[in-house]
């Protein structure tokens, strides 16, 4: 099929509207890489209360105002407000799925300020998924495929699958469904499958149920005509383990043929070292001395001293237990001991907040940290450290590597998922773009992190590591064209 396809992308969150992790940097790249390569693709998305109408110039759209959803026996309203994301070439038309209710809220997931999810996180996502596909009708704009992304859009390939199922409307259309953490699955009790308006014999481990809850995430994994994840080898894992499977690795196994591997690319764009106006002064692969003007000016943000050979290892991450900081817990203090700084972007629950917030105290000459959320000092982070810590538990794909490498920062990973799929383990001679361990064991990290430092220590040899890394290329080109591909399969007669 050579004619352009149209694909509706559905996510919970899209850069730069609404941002917890890679989900958001993913939902914006991947639309326009591939509306770059001549398809027709929109994007739908909650209205969080935090988009401002102003700021990212919303617009109604009288013709989608006051659309009924039904939930449980009440039909809650939706309006939808529409926008632009853009690129060099090409804008994607972004809409928004207001509702007061459900979204006017000051958090995506949950509350800021306790941290807890939302109670009514089930009903939330049930108004979206069911909203997305009303939406669309009313719209008239018929998509070839719906893409959708992680448990938050999971009923819409189970609606599609039965209630939407005869509908002249959605007769032809496909669904995609990308998995971009299986630990995240939306599970809730069967008070909340009633609400969802599926039908009574879906609630079943042949169907929408898993250990007895109404999943989201199970819902999509059966239902969705095809299902990829953000890497090769993560794909491989979840279908081999419990643990990366989540429970659901049965299911999965038995769909292996429909479940594709795909890695994530990178925005060149927004990361990009030779044109990032957040960082203090622009560089690449020519100019990589520039990098000690970053490094000064990260430091400077962090009180820290400056001196010439003295390496930085930087970290940016959601403190949760996939991310692997415990082990960084155990082995810092022992860095520490040589002749390094480390720095830290994070935010998480409090208890691990505190937990780093005493590392650093105990550690303050060496140790720089901010608890929070902040997109411009990540990109000084990317362009000022001279290592990036990643030594996940596991890693779907994981973004900051690819960042990192870009931006010259060697990355040290644990050899997981979508990190062992992108860093190749440093061979000696020049070879490679980082460190890499296998075993999660805190020993294992350590011993990575001092293999660089030792290699640090031999300049040359390390600018060769850097460059490698600066060289490759994690564009979105190639990944799109592999989900055009299987678009254009799913929809062969
Ligand atoms: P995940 O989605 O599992 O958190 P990824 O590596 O795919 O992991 O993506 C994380 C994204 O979120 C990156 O763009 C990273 O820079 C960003 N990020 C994570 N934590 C923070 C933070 N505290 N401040 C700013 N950006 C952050
Ligand atoms: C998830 C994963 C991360 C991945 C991102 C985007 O948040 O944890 O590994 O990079 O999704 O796909």
């Amino acid at each position: 099929m050579s004619r352009p396809l149209n694909i509706l992308f559905v996510s919970s969150e899209v850069d730069p509207f609404a941002k917890t992790g890679g989900l958001a940097d993913v939902s914006s790249a991947l639309p326009k890489a591939i509306k770059d390569l001549g398809h027709e693709i929109r994007i739908m998305m909650p209205r969080y209360r935090f988009i401002g109408e102003r700021k990212f110039r919303l617009h109604d759209i009288i013709r989608l105002k006051d659309i009924p959803i039904p939930i449980g026996s009440a039909s809650p309203i939706v309006n939808v407000k529409s926008s632009f994301i853009s690129n060099l070439k090409e804008k994607v038309q972004v809409y928004f799925l207001d509702n007061e209710a459900y979204f006017g809220r000051d958090g995506i997931y949950q509350n800021p300020t306790t941290k807890k999810d939302y109670k009514d996180n089930d009903e939330r996502f049930t108004f979206f998924c069911r909203g997305v596909l009303e939406t669309l009708k009313r719209l008239g704009w018929q998509p070839d495929i719906i893409h959708c992304n992680d448990w938050q859009t999971g009923l819409i390939p189970a609606y599609l699958k039965t209630i939407y199922k005869d509908d002249p409307f959605f007769r032809t259309v496909r669904s995609v469904f990308t998995i971009h953490n299986m630990a995240y699955q939306g599970a809730f009790g069967h008070e909340s499958f009633t609400k969802s308006g599926l039908p009574k014999e879906l609630f079943s481990t042949d169907g929408v149920e898993a250990y007895g809850k109404f999943n989201f995430l199970k819902a999509a994994l059966y239902y969705a005509d095809v299902v990829t994840t953000v890497s090769e080898k993560y794909a491989e894992e979840i279908c081999t383990s419990d643990e990366y499977g989540a429970g659901l690795n049965g299911l999965l196994a038995s769909r292996k043929k429909d479940l594709h591997g795909i890695v994530n690319g990178i925005d060149a764009t927004l990361w990009n070292p030779a044109a990032d106006e957040y960082i203090f002064r622009k560089y690449d692969a020519k100019s990589i001395e520039a990098k000690d003007e970053n490094k000064k000016s990260l430091l400077k943000r962090f009180g820290l001293e400056f001196s010439d050979r003295r390496p930085v290892i930087g970290a940016i991450s959601r403190l949760v237990d996939q991310k692997g900081f415990d082990l960084v817990l155990e082995v810092m203090e022992d860095v520490l001991k040589g002749d390094v700084q480390f720095v830290m972007l994070a935010a998480g629950d409090k208890e691990s907040e505190k937990k780093f917030d005493q590392l650093q105290k105990k550690n303050a000459k060496k140790m720089g940290l901010v608890l929070g959320y902040d997109e411009e000092l990540s990109h000084l982070i990317e362009a000022g450290s001279d290592m990036f810590l990643m030594p996940s538990r596991y890693e779907p794909c994981g973004l900051n590597q690819m960042y990192s490498m870009r931006y010259g920062t060697v990355p040290v990973v644990r050899a997981t998922g979508g990190l062992d799929d992108t860093v190749e383990d440093y061979a000696g001679s020049g070879k490679g773009t980082g460190f890499k361990f296998e075993k999660y064991d805190s020993r294992e990290l350590l011993k990575a992190i001092q293999r660089a430092l030792k290699v640090y220590q031999q300049p040359e040899e390390w600018k060769k590591i850097m460059r490698n890394g600066m060289q490759k290329d994690f564009s979105w080109e190639y990944s799109a064209r592999k989900y055009i591909n299987l678009y254009k399969d799913l929809l062969r007669p």
